[in-house]
């Protein structure tokens, strides 16, 4: 090799190495959510059962006024990520998305939510952001 095509070897392997190092970076800071979920209705036994497509946060039971928390990783590059829970209390039950990309990815990292029987609510600044549940349909689990 003569001393031109060696430094642009060098260089290029160097680039290559950077670009390597750049992408394991961004992928060991993709951010981890939090999901706080908390039985807001007194005298009441909460169930908790959160999933997407691919993951299982698995079953959770929850008396009134504690807490459950799971955590889940957003999508890295498109904004497709999208979490349901089932909440059973008594002999009612009802689903709710608690974690859909494209609404939380700026909102959420800690996202803190109280459970009643009318709807999740979550702390937004200093005031609370009340969400209608889904709609109803038997989904099997
Ligand atoms: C929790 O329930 C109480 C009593 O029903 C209600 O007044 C309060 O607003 C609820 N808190 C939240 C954060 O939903
Ligand atoms: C639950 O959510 C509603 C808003 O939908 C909120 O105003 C209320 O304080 C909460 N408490 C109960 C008991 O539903």
């Amino acid at each position: 090799m003569g001393s031109v095509s060696k430094i642009v070897f060098l260089v290029s392997m160097l680039l290559t190495i950077l670009v390597v190092l750049q992408f394991g970076k961004a992928n060991s800071f993709l951010p981890t959510v939090y999901e706080h979920i908390i039985n807001n209705m007194s005298n009441t036994v909460l169930g908790v059962h959160c999933k997407d497509k691919h993951h299982d946060a698995g079953f959770g039971r929850i008396n009134f006024q504690e807490m459950y928390t799971f955590s889940l990783k957003p999508h890295p590059i498109v904004s497709v990520t999208l979490w349901f829970c089932r909440f059973t209390w008594n002999n009612d039950f009802q689903h709710f998305d608690i974690y859909v990309q494209k609404r939380d990815a700026k909102l959420c990292r800690d996202c803190t939510w109280f459970i009643n029987s009318s709807g999740p609510c979550r702390i937004k600044g200093t005031s609370l952001d009340c969400f209608p549940w889904n709609p109803k349909v038997a989904i099997v689990y």
